[in-house]
């Protein structure tokens, strides 16, 4: 599947973005071994996230879908789960992969797990490192640390105290699942804070969360109880509508009920930095620690000044990049990106991506070892440009072709699906006619 992408003029309106996909998967998790019923409502129902229920369908859990990213899911409890018959496809998903790790590290049974030939190449020994020294058995390519992995749960996980090489809440979430079945209190610390909602997540569900300082946290094992969770839209999602409003000629953007968790608002943060007229309109929520914070968005077309993003900045916008590398092209001045060697092993090696790929379009990124330097003042020309199979790409350079000097052609679309499902329908909405057109 392609997109073909028509420049626009205006872009006007107010739009939603589906469920955030990091808080729909732990909201599957957690409610599958919670004591009691779970209802979520706003679960994204891309692929990405489909793949965690499904996981969870194959180990007994019962997910009853009541209306459209509403789910009913029927918690076994943490000693409640069983092995599943088959392997485990996680498909492009790195979160469904790495939770699910840790989740089934602390379980008396077998798991087979698999991704498809992009999740296939990422590193998953980051995960698999600390639950070994948990108890769990992982075995598979490259000695643990690649997919297909086989994981041999421990019945009774040891307590740890770990450090992260990395900021990566992945590996920080997985421990913690991990840890909800373990002989002791579980301690993780990170370099620099990465996202907190399985953390929020947990309290919400009943568990003892302490945080320690910024950058460390200890859950106390206990059991999880059922609740409801309402996911708020995904600020990963929204930031392509955010840039396409700053970029385009004619351009007023509204994005209601976006989840502003602060461990994940550091475009907000660059974009002021930038000058952008961003306005956030909070909808309430976040009252007691135990909910995340949502607000509207708002911005509108405006002349940008280049900054510099580094260092505990990276974590907080690790998956904005991309939409980050393309305004950055436009503003006054050179942005420098640094300290986001993490870029080389999502779904692409995004920095290597946005260098070949933005340069087809005329425009000129010096590619780093851990970021990339944008000068600005570039405009975009209308190209044949490819996104692997890596919809974050996709949709960075669909944002791009809207204010190219032509069309574009995006090649290999359909992986759009995993994380924003409406993303064409809402940009033409806004656009007001066919600005991208889909073809097979
Ligand atoms: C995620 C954490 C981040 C992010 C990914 C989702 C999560 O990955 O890039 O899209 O839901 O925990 P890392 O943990 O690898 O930094």
């Amino acid at each position: 599947m392609n997109f073909r992408v028509r420049p626009v003029r205006r872009l006007a309106g107010e739009c939603e973005v589906p469920g955030d996909k990091s808080i729909s998967h732990r909201a599957a998790l957690l409610g599958a071994i919670a004591d009691g019923p779970t209802e979520v409502q706003g679960y994204l129902e891309g692929e990405d996230c489909l793949r965690t229920l499904t996981a969870i369908q194959m180990m007994g859990v019962e997910v009853g879908k009541k209306g459209p990213g509403h789910y009913r899911i029927g918690g076994v409890g943490r000693d409640g789960l069983s092995e599943p018959g088959d392997v485990v496809d996680c498909g492009n998903s790195g979160t469904t992969a790495r939770l699910l790790i840790g989740f089934v590290a602390g379980q008396p049974f077998w798991t087979l797990m698999t991704g498809d030939e992009s999740l296939r190449r990422r590193p998953m020994k980051r995960v698999a490192e600390p639950l070994t020294r948990m108890g769990a058995t992982i075995v598979g390519r490259e000695d643990g640390g690649r997919l297909p992995l086989a994981i041999r749960g421990a019945p009774r996980p040891r307590a740890i105290s770990y450090t992260t090489p990395m900021a990566s809440a992945q590996v920080k979430s997985a421990i913690l699942l991990a840890g909800l079945r373990a002989d002791g209190p579980v301690t993780v610390r990170e370099p620099a804070p990465s996202r907190d909602h399985s953390e929020v997540m947990l309290r919400a569900f009943g568990a003892r969360v302490e945080r320690t300082d910024p950058l460390t946290v200890t859950l106390h094992p206990g059991p999880l109880r059922g609740t409801a969770v309402q996911v708020p839209g995904d600020i990963s999602s929204a930031a392509f509508l955010l840039v396409a409003g700053l970029l385009v000629p004619d351009a007023r953007v509204i994005v209601r009920r976006v989840g502003v968790n602060p461990t994940r608002t550091g475009l907000l943060d660059v974009l002021a930095a930038m000058r952008a007229p961003l306005t956030m309109t909070p909808h309430g929520g976040a009252t007691d620690g135990a909910a995340e914070p949502m607000a509207a968005l708002g911005v509108s077309t405006a002349p940008l000044a280049a900054t510099t993003v580094a260092g505990a900045l990276i974590p907080r916008l690790i998956d904005e990049i991309p939409a980050l590398a393309v305004l950055a092209a436009t503003a006054r001045g050179t942005t420098e990106i640094r300290d986001a060697a993490e870029l080389r092993v999502k779904e692409s090696d995004r920095i290597a991506m946005l260098a070949r790929e933005l340069a087809k379009m005329g425009v000129r990124i010096e590619e780093r070892a851990d970021g990339l330097a944008v000068p600005g003042g570039q405009r975009f020309h209308g190209a044949r440009v490819a996104s692997a199979g890596d919809h974050r790409m996709a949709m960075a350079l669909a944002v791009a072709a809207l204010v190219a000097d032509g069309e574009t052609v995006i090649e290999d679309t359909a992986c759009v699906q995993t994380s924003f499902p409406t993303f064409v329908d809402t940009l033409n909405a806004l656009a007001g006619g066919e600005a991208i057109t889909v073809e097979p």
